[in-house]
């Protein structure tokens, strides 16, 4: 279950970064036009990318703590600070809080979304939350070129 968990995961990033795309062309173009009206579509796209990072945070969540490599599980040489251990510091510190930021930008950006004001202002300002929650999770995921902590792009791939 842990292997398929951690696919399940690799997984979903394809999913998140396609939807995210998607909605930043959306509300791109929704924040654009100065008598935009709110498409139910567009709102559909921005739930499906909150509901989709939301699951990849509870299964980070759980690999972080009890996965392969979780910190209650894992122990680190004596004397060895993960600070100072590359694959560690990614994996239990700057991966954790870079898309846990990510998420929060997804979350607020469909929050506006459902907010009482002028459609093209609910474009505008959720377009900016989608392009930092973008930069966000680029920063942190472990493509396969990142030294010592590059992941495969794909489940099972090499
Ligand atoms: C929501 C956006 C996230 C994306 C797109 C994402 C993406 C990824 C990817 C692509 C991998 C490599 C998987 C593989 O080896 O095949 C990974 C691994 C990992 N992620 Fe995330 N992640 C996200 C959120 C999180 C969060 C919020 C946490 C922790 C709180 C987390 C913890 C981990 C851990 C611990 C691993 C290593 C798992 C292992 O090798 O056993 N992730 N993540």
């Amino acid at each position: 279950m842990q292997l398929g968990l951690v696919h399940l995961h690799n997984l979903l990033r394809w999913v998140i970064l396609i939807l995210l795309v998607t909605a930043i062309v959306k509300t791109y173009i929704g924040s654009k036009k100065s008598n935009a009206v709110l498409l139910s579509a567009d709102k559909k796209i921005g739930l499906f990318t909150l509901i989709s990072s939301h699951i990849t945070l509870l299964i980070g969540i759980y690999q972080l703590l009890l996965g392969r490599f979780g910190i209650l599980v894992t122990e680190l040489p004596a004397g060895e600070s993960f600070m100072k251990n590359r694959f560690f510091r990614f994996y239990w510190m700057e991966h954790p809080l870079l898309t846990i930021l990510s998420v929060v930008c997804i979350t607020a950006a469909y929050s506006q979304l459902k907010k009482n004001k002028p459609d093209v202002q609910k474009y505008a300002v959720a377009f900016k939350l989608y392009l930092v929650a973008l930069a966000l999770l680029l920063l942190a995921i472990p493509w396969p070129f990142r030294a010592d902590i590059g992941r495969a792009l794909l489940p099972g791939m090499h």
